[in-house]
């Protein structure tokens, strides 16, 4: 074994799994940091809601073998045989990293591991999303990622695409 590859076994990580009945208590309990409770809907609410668009994809952002995130995406290629242009086909609906696990990188590994899923889809070409524009806003975090602004804006939340 090389020296580098023998780093990467001691690498940390991050992967994308489904959510069960077995690690569902384990993602409900993760939370954002107080100041940012208006920038993300809770966990719980994501996954209820998930649960009445045939057209919504989510998963547990994992560490290794500990939840410390959760992704929702909206992918209307799960539903629809033709997409409306007006609708954009992929969406970016909700992300978070858990309070204790953010600013070491995991949520833009996540991010990476999304757009490499998106990809995979049939046509795809883009994914949109909105951000808030209250006080410590990921706005920065998806541009590093390659979110461009639009100029566009719904419900008072900036709209942001990336070319994939
Ligand atoms: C936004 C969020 C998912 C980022 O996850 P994270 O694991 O903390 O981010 P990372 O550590 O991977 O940061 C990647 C880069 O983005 C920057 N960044 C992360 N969050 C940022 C923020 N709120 N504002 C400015 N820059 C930010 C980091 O400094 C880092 O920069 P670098 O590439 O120069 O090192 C996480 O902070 C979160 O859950 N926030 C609350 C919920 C939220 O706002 N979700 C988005 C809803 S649209």
């Amino acid at each position: 074994m090389s020296k580098i590859d023998e780093f990467e076994d001691l690498a940390e990580k991050v992967t994308l799994k489904k959510i069960t009945r077995r690690n569902l208590d384990a993602v409900l309990k993760l939370k954002v940091k107080p100041k940012q409770e208006g920038l993300v809907a809770t966990n719980a609410k994501s996954i209820a809601q998930a649960h009445f668009y045939r057209e919504a994809w989510y998963r547990a952002i994992y560490l290794d073998d500990t939840p410390i995130g959760f992704v929702l995406l909206v992918d209307r290629t799960l539903k629809y045989k033709r997409i409306k242009q007006k609708n954009p086909a992929l969406y970016l609906w909700r992300l978070m990293i858990d309070e204790k696990y953010q600013g070491k990188g995991y949520g833009r590994k996540a991010v990476e591991l999304v757009i490499n899923h998106l990809k995979t889809r049939p046509n795809a070409k883009e994914v949109t999303l909105h951000h808030e524009q209250t006080k410590g806003n990921a706005g920065e975090f998806y541009e590093r990622l390659g979110f461009k602004l639009t100029g566009k804006i719904l419900h008072n939340e900036l709209e942001r695409k990336l070319i994939l």
